[in-house]
């Protein structure tokens, strides 16, 4: 195993690890998100303007909640994570909300082994960056 493996293997641990708890907080507020509360701050609302019909690329979605907020505004939207919790999480939300997000679990350093396709906009927020070996 070299360095960045090992360094991969860690970082999905802890993250898959982070999913249950922060699906349970407060801070990602679950109950609302599910009765229709967007997940995304205002500044990005404003950064993207409108969505509708546009396809959507969001790179590190954790447990998808920005995602399905983009596809709630009509975007065809693909989350990307490295976590297969966060990843499941995900899906599950998708079709409890009755959405038509994508989720795919990969290495964000891989995504275009994973997905073929281009996209009008690829997103990515705050917290992200750091997570990387590069
Ligand atoms: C702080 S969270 C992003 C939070 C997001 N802004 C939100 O509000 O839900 C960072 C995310 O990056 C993901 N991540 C870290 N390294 C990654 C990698 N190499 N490839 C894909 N996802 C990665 C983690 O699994 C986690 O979901």
């Amino acid at each position: 195993m070299n360095d960045h493996s090992e360094f991969f293997e860690v970082n999905k641990a802890t993250w898959n690890a982070k999913v249950k708890v922060h699906a349970t907080s407060e801070l990602y507020d679950m109950e609302a998100f599910k009765k229709g509360k967007t997940s995304l701050m205002s500044y990005e609302l404003n950064a993207l303007g409108d969505v509708k019909g546009k396809s959507l690329l969001h790179l590190q979605c954790h447990f998808g909640q920005d995602t399905l907020s983009w596809s709630r505004l009509g975007a065809k939207a693909v989350g990307v994570d490295l976590s297969d919790e966060g990843i499941k999480l995900a899906k599950v939300l998708n079709q409890e909300l009755e959405l038509d997000a994508r989720f795919i679990c990969c290495n964000v350093l891989d995504t275009p082994e994973y997905i073929k396709e281009t996209f009008d906009i690829v997103f990515t927020s705050y917290g992200v960056i750091g997570w990387l070996r590069i």
